[in-house]
């Protein structure tokens, strides 16, 4: 069911009417530019109302000294006047009921301007119509043939919408992607977004018939969690590419966990991309190269795929390629093979790559491909052509293309020809007709790598689990409750155990004691070899300070152990407040895993799963995702990192216990979604025994937000 911020969004894009408000009579403004933009485009003239109190006419058009004076309804109005204006002029447009507003003028938010944007936004939402920009180039819309920008041409028209947060390179791209044969649906500059944002456009071209493919250029997402359940959605209909720039690290706070240390902001982008099924791209080459596939080419319906190639090398560049992106290249059947056999030479090869040599013209592609495109057991087809003096490039694109007409089967060919200037036409040739053409090898498999893993997100998004977890919520508030009116940002080793063991986590138990006697006690009360522990605040990392003492065997080392860690915080850490000693089970050893949370300012809650230990920031071995967790994605995180590689059970060793690694990391993430007021979370380490023996959180810290209103 189409809503209203779809049709409002659709008045902005491919607007009927347009009024442009500074509309100048100066060829060199911008104002003047984007009449004659909106002209050249095609955009019947009648519809055009140029807004200028000081002008006449404009490009041969009425001047309206006003929108006011304008006697027609108007869809869409584009401001480029200076910004001190900008209020006045959107009042205007207010009044007179428009719908959508495109601001180009700069000189709001991204100058510290703050104030003077909401200003613009309140006033949208005073007369309820929808604002893009401010800052921006405009808007490019091939399918109604709108170009209310200052870019100086159309794209050419395609299905790949464009939207992007930098407008230069908007303009920039215009010319690329003219020149790369990649055509747009619409192509959106979202500037300082300080209304509509990328995710009301991705909301738009998920639901725009014209648009096969969302692509984006972000420096950055406006709202974490919307993006997430917006983009998974769109996700599961059609592809969505963001090359998202800006991967620096936020400065690092006083106190931190292993967790925040290890989540820089990217962490967050990457692990939201790949829950919403986002495809993430390096740079804007491979964000058009994968646009253009997917766009263009059928989705793979298995894994099977075999290479076509005249040239040996090529083929082995594919091979190296394919491996990389995981292709499965399939071993070809004898039966095959003979077949293919009547289209190469006899020094041809029928292995995978299929190298039907340099000598290979028009028929030989016609024939190995019919062949290809026949058999049944083969999915998907990369066909390469080297540029040879014997053959003419266009010969071979209609051979290929011959092929796939000829035997109307739906499978997925992706293509590149290599060689200078004289491929470029049978390359565009072939790409227009579907079968995405690509300047060399790896970018032909780099194409089918990522319909591929457009596939299997989409299939993955379809299946997620969430369970209901048992967990004693008001028990855990207590404890947070208890240290925050303490005034205190993280809990003790206790507290932290007590939240841990109140959402269901395997938690070792532990005694605070306050005196030897006691401690001797709670030892005999556990059972010989524990483990001493200081109880303070001011003390997170407690082997930096000698204050964690190991395998206590009997009362004497206990009693001794005792005194040497008192000695130990006085010279080493002589201002903390003592609490106390914790005596704890000393367990069996189990193979160190790392579970942690912390809480990003754009996504919130990001859970981590990690090679666990006291080098975990150094080995860098970690996974995260969005709270709140799927089992799928649980899975998939441990999944990702090479400690899994060590749970399946790694030369011979016996498998670990996996399902107790996702059990503990769902009721983190319950645990985070649960509690604001919680920042971060390590579980470090947590032993994982081996399978159906469960696993343990050994050390637990819990730090709180800094917020005054709690
Ligand atoms: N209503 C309508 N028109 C008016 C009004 C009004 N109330 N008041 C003045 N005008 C007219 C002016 O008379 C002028 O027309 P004229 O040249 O025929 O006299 C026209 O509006 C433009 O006004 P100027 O004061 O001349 O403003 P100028 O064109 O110099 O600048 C602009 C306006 C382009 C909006 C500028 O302020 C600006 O923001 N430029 C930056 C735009 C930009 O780069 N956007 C981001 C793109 S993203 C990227 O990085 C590339």
């Amino acid at each position: 069911m189409m809503n209203d911020l779809y049709n409002q969004v659709l008045k902005l894009l491919r607007p009927s009417s347009v009024a442009v408000i500074g509309a100048s009579r100066d060829p060199e403004k911008i104002g003047h530019q984007v009449v004659r933009n909106l002209i050249r485009s095609g955009f019947p003239r009648e519809k055009i109302y140029p807004i200028n109190p000081r002008a006449y006419e404009i490009l041969g058009l009425r001047c309206y000294s006003s929108i006011l004076e304008v006697p027609d309804k108007v869809d869409l109005v584009v401001i480029v006047v200076p910004a001190r204006i900008v209020p006045k002029v959107l009042e205007e447009a207010g009044k007179k009921g428009v719908e959508a507003v495109a601001i180009i003028t700069s000189g709001f938010k991204e100058v510290g301007n703050v104030e003077a944007e909401l200003q613009l936004v309140r006033i949208a939402r005073k007369y309820g119509f929808r604002i893009l920009g401010p800052n921006i180039v405009g808007i490019c819309d091939t399918i109604r043939g709108v170009n209310a920008s200052f870019c100086q041409d159309l794209p050419r028209p395609g299905n790949i919408a464009f939207i992007t947060q930098s407008g230069a390179l908007a303009i920039a791209l215009v010319g690329w992607t003219r020149l790369k044969g990649i055509g747009l649906s619409d192509l959106v500059s979202i500037g300082n977004k300080a209304d509509l944002n990328e995710i009301d456009f991705i909301d738009f071209f998920g639901r725009d018939p014209y648009t096969r493919v969302i692509s984006a250029y972000l420096e950055g997402v406006t709202e974490g969690r919307r993006f997430i359940e917006v983009a998974r959605e769109v996700s599961k209909k059609k592809p969505i590419i963001i090359l998202k720039a800006g991967k620096a690290e936020r400065t690092i706070g006083a106190i931190r966990s292993h967790t925040g240390t290890l989540a820089g902001s990217d962490a967050a982008y990457d692990a939201a991309f790949k829950q919403a099924g986002v495809l993430r791209a390096p740079t804007f080459i491979e964000l058009f190269d994968w646009a253009l596939a997917l766009a263009k080419a059928e989705l793979p319906r298995g894994e099977n795929t075999v290479i076509l190639t005249n040239g040996g090398g090529a083929g082995v560049m594919a091979t190296d390629a394919a491996e990389e992106w995981g292709i499965k290249l399939m071993d070809i059947p004898p039966d095959l093979k003979e077949k293919l056999r009547k289209h190469m030479p006899p020094f041809g090869s029928t292995f995978n790559p299929i190298d039907i040599t340099g000598m290979a013209g028009r028929e030989w592609y016609k024939g190995a491909m019919k062949e290809l495109l026949l058999d049944p057991r083969i999915h998907s087809i990369v066909v390469l052509y080297c540029h040879t003096a014997i053959t003419d490039p266009n010969d071979i694109a209609d051979a290929i293309l011959e092929a796939i007409r000829e035997t109307d089967v739906q499978k997925t060919v992706v293509a590149s020809f290599i060689g200078g200037e004289e491929v470029m036409e049978a390359c565009e040739k072939l790409t227009k007709n579907n079968v995405p053409c690509y300047e060399s090898p790896e970018k032909a498999i780099s194409a089918l790598g990522i319909l591929y893993k457009y596939k299997k997100h989409r299939e993955k998004l379809s299946k997620q689990t969430m369970v209901h977890l048992n967990v004693d919520k008001k028990q855990a508030y207590k404890i947070i409750k208890r240290a925050l009116n303490e005034g205190r940002y993280s809990l003790t080793p206790s507290e932290a155990a007590g939240v841990a063991s109140a959402y269901g986590i395997p938690v070792l138990e532990k005694i605070l004691t306050n005196s030897k006697e006691e401690a001797v006690k709670a030892a005999e009360k556990i059972g010989y070899p524990v483990v001493l522990e200081i109880e303070s605040p001011q003390i997170i990392h407690k082997t930096d300070v000698g204050g964690i003492i190991l395998n206590i065997k009997n009362k004497d080392e206990l009693l001794k152990a005792y005194d040497e860690i008192v000695v130990n915080i006085r010279n080493k850490a002589p201002d903390a407040e003592i609490r106390g000693v914790i005596v704890r089970k000393m367990v069996e050893k189990g193979k160190e895993v790392i579970i942690g949370m912390h809480r990003d300012p754009i996504f919130g809650p990001l859970v981590m799963f990690g090679s666990g230990g006291i080098l975990v920031e150094l080995i860098k071995d970690v996974a995260f995702r969005v709270a709140p967790l799927s089992v799928e994605e649980a899975y998939d995180m441990i999944k990702e990192t090479k400690a899994y590689t060590i749970l399946k059970g790694f030369r011979g060793e016996k498998p670990t216990d996996i399902d107790s690694i996702v059990d503990t990391l769902l009721r983190i993430s319950k645990l985070a979604s649960d509690f604001e007021e919680i920042s971060d979370i390590d579980i470090n380490p947590f032993f994982v025994y081996s399978e159906n023996k469960g696993g343990i959180a050994i050390d637990i810290k819990i730090l709180l937000e800094r917020k005054s209103d709690h």
